[in-house]
């Protein structure tokens, strides 16, 4: 069935082939083994913004019940998955991303950590069968959760902060605005012949959460950005998940992570599901650089905002932009008095 009409040149950006980040350098964090993780996370955290987990502790069982879901979701007939709602927040989006203009090869459901709300949603997609969507949901949140908690801590204990649950605190706040996304990336037609060049699925972007946790099924597609500003693309792995660092734990950190740039590339031949769970704080919360990270004379290089303002400066704002530049002091020695 094809999913999306034809894409145009015009329409998409397209880009060039990139590099496979070598599997060897992928950060690779065994959370069974919580000594070397805490070192390896940190480190990761600060070199690229990004990693990988394996021994995560999510059931597979609730991995692939949540994907056999989200793929019958995405087979029904396109007015049927309208029937979720526009993602304004939350709803089924095709195609367009956020409401500035933003296109991708990209279909995707938005959900949020309110089973409640979603169910009213997958209800009026799929009437009494949404009962299955919503426990399939609430396993693999359920798991996935845990595992957050378990690297926030993680990352607290390797920057030495004494209040181990200070970013996971933020994230299991019963106000808290996590969100969770599916996409679907369709192969794109065997016509559309862009001269060897890939197509986006998903432009370049940093993530506005603490962290995401993202799970996929086997297709490649995911692309990071370096700190040389160089692209490298992630190899795929259905059995593990990978880790991004997004602009609010950049923020808490003083920079000292690093929020990662990325984006998915539309496969030619295989379609791409993803699930991301993203980890963000209550609206209320004042999102400003740890006290214990400003000790020897380190000034915030950011301005103070809470959650709710960040995300309101975000709407008005393209994928690509860097949402961060309007909180960002200009120059961090000459802001002291
Ligand atoms: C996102 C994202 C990657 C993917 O939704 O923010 O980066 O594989 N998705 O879908
Ligand atoms: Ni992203």
């Amino acid at each position: 069935m094809v999913l999306l009409s034809k894409p145009t040149t015009e329409q998409y950006s397209c880009i060039r082939k990139t590099p496979t980040f070598p599997t060897s350098i992928v950060p690779v964090v065994d959370l069974s083994k919580p000594g070397d993780a805490k070192t390896l996370i940190l480190k990761a955290c600060e070199d690229y913004g990004f990693f990988k987990v394996i021994n995560h502790a999510v059931p597979m069982e609730a991995i692939s019940n949540l994907e056999s879901q989200a793929a019958e979701f995405f087979s029904l007939p396109l007015t049927q998955k309208e029937k979720a709602g526009t993602p304004n927040p939350f709803g089924y989006g095709n195609k367009n991303i956020g409401r500035n203009g933003d296109l991708g090869w990209v279909e995707y459901l938005l959900l949020t950590n309110n089973h409640d709300y979603n169910f009213i949603r997958l209800s009026s997609v799929f009437g009494p069968k949404a009962e299955q969507f919503r426990n399939v949901l609430s396993d693999y949140m359920c798991g996935v959760r845990k595992m957050a908690c378990v690297i926030l801590e993680l990352m607290a204990e390797g920057l030495n902060i004494e209040e181990k649950n200070v970013f996971s605190k933020m994230m299991m706040d019963k106000e808290s605005d996590s969100v969770f996304r599916l996409n679907h990336y369709p192969p794109y037609p065997d016509n559309f012949n862009n001269n060897g060049k890939g197509m986006i699925g998903f432009g370049e972007h940093t993530d506005p959460q603490i962290i995401s946790l993202l799970r996929s099924n086997n297709s490649s597609g995911l692309q990071i950005c370096l700190r040389d500003r160089s692209w490298v693309s992630v190899p795929p792995d259905q059995n593990s998940f990978f880790v991004n660092v997004g602009d609010a734990l950049q923020v808490l950190t003083n920079g000292r992570f690093r929020s990662v740039r990325h984006r998915v590339l539309a496969n030619g031949l295989k379609s791409r599901l993803s699930m991301i769970y993203f980890c963000g704080p209550p609206l209320s919360e004042r999102i400003a650089p740890l006290p214990s990270l400003l000790l020897n004379g380190n000034e915030s290089l950011y301005n103070d905002f809470t959650w709710f303002e960040y995300k309101s400066s975000a709407y008005a704002t393209r994928l690509a932009d860097n949402r961060l530049s309007r909180f960002e002091r200009i120059s961090t020695t000459s802001a002291s008095s």
